[in-house]
């Protein structure tokens, strides 16, 4: 089986390479046996293609990798295809989350303006990586880690229809973390997750056919072991009686993250531009050093992942487990082993709702609860969200529409509706500003 990552020298490549070597190690069938790396920045894709060249001494069966800079070619042939590209680098990013921070609105990769910047910037790229895809490897199966995740797929979906699937490792965290916290072992729970790519809530986790959720919205000692109970508290989780989804930190406490993150001395993206700039420097240079420097790097960015969310909440450290990364290539991995051999697993994917959630459309892409098998990916019905969460998913959903309708048109008119309507901008004259500043729109 052959798989392409498009971004393939992103930072997270050789995550997503081990748990292809876990799956040669162990001879699973018809595991991946050709990966293809193609990726804009020559320099990148040769470093992870040296890591991973590393990782797989003495892995007998270890995926042959490839790089291919032309992207047609690295599609012939695919059977999945993971799209993990990053429009306009890192740098990108830091331009995305600063311009909203200077005209007082939160500025991060997936939420708000930044969020808003970000699509814009992506979703044309996108649909012309869907539409090689159709032309060239029109069988194979798109996972799509791009973010933001839940407007980037659904854009991709117009050109591939049911072909493209996104994926975010968010709520499988919050769903084991908030098992491990009810005394559940996390492989054997049964959950209801419903909403939107980072504005999800879980309302329901079983276990054994036995209800966990309201014990564990009761149990204070429990709700501060983990990382969802510390950030939004049992007070406000109790009010709400659902875990959400860590990014809706951002929502809820709109006050204490602005001001965490406004305070903060450089922004997330500041900071993993800087990290990522000096590890793709020096493991050119020292190729090596490439696997020490990456673990280093990897390790300090999932060591201060969400810290302005923590400072804002009482200032704590991540638990150990957390540390570890493994979760979005287990998912993407999960995906693909059920897509390629009908194993019929549950997983949380960004999917057309497809009437699952009632009350957005069928086409609206949803992170849900869903069966994936040989025929695809179908969502499960659960239970429908209450009238305050699906406000909000209605919301959000309108800004994704005017953001993809902005990026496809290249209307103003619509980048300044995605702007102004977002949650989290409170002015469409800072919106206006916003747009001048970040996006050239005629
Ligand atoms: C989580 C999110 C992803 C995000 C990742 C890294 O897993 O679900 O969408 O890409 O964290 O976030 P960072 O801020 O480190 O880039
Ligand atoms: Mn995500």
């Amino acid at each position: 089986m052959r798989l392409t990552i498009l971004g393939g020298g992103g930072f997270r490549v050789p995550l997503v390479y081990r748990a292809l070597l876990t799956d040669a190690r162990r001879g699973t069938p018809g595991r991946c046996t050709e990966l293809v790396l193609h990726d804009t920045d020559r320099r990148r894709v040769e470093v992870v293609a040296g890591i991973l060249a590393r990782e797989a001494r003495d892995v007998p069966g270890a995926p042959a990798v490839r790089v291919e800079p032309d992207p047609d070619e690295a599609l012939r042939g695919a059977d999945f295809v993971f799209s993990a590209i990053r429009v306009g680098g890192t740098a990108g990013r830091v331009r995305d989350e600063r311009v909203p921070l200077e005209e007082g609105v939160l500025g991060q990769e997936t939420v708000g303006a930044g969020g808003v910047l970000y699509a814009l910037r992506t979703v044309p790229v996108a649909l012309d990586v869907a539409e090689r895809v159709r032309a060239v490897a029109p069988d194979a199966w798109v996972i799509n880690f791009t973010n933001p995740a839940g407007i980037v797929t659904e854009a991709m979906g117009r050109v591939l229809g049911d072909r493209v699937i996104g994926i975010c490792d968010s709520p499988v965290g919050l769903v084991r973390r908030a098992a491990r916290a009810a005394g559940a072992d996390p492989d054997a729970v049964r959950y209801d997750y419903t909403g939107l790519n980072h504005l999800g809530w879980l309302r329901s986790l079983r276990h054994e056919g036995r209800e966990l959720l309201p014990g564990l919205l009761a149990d204070d000692a429990a709700l501060a072991s983990f990382e969802e109970g510390r950030l939004f508290g049992g007070e406000w989780l109790r009010a709400l009686g659902a875990l959400p989804n860590e990014y809706l930190h951002y929502y809820y406490f709109r006050r204490e993250t602005l001001a965490a993150v406004r305070d903060a001395a450089e922004t997330r993206g500041a900071f993993l531009h800087r990290r990522q700039s000096d590890f793709f420097a020096t493991a050119a240079e020292e190729p090596e050093r490439a696997p020490e420097l990456w673990e280093q790097t990897r390790r300090e960015r999932e060591e201060t992942y969400l810290a302005e969310s923590r400072e804002a909440s009482g200032g704590w450290q991540r638990d150990g487990c957390d540390l570890d990364g493994g979760g979005y290539d287990r998912v993407a991995l999960a995906l693909m082993h059920a897509v390629a051999h009908d194993t019929r697993a549950e997983l949380i994917l960004d999917v057309p709702n497809r009437g699952a959630v009632p009350g957005l459309d069928g086409e609206a892409v949803v992170e849900t609860v869903c069966t994936a098998g040989a025929d695809g990916v179908r969502p499960l019905p659960g239970t429908p969200p209450g009238p305050a969460e699906l406000g909000l998913m209605l919301q959000v959903k309108a800004v994704e529409r005017a953001t993809v309708e902005a990026a496809v048109s290249g209307s103003r008119r619509a980048a300044l509706r995605a702007l102004g309507l977002h949650p989290l901008v409170d002015s469409p004259a800072v919106a206006a500003r916003i747009l001048d500043r970040a996006a050239p729109f005629g």
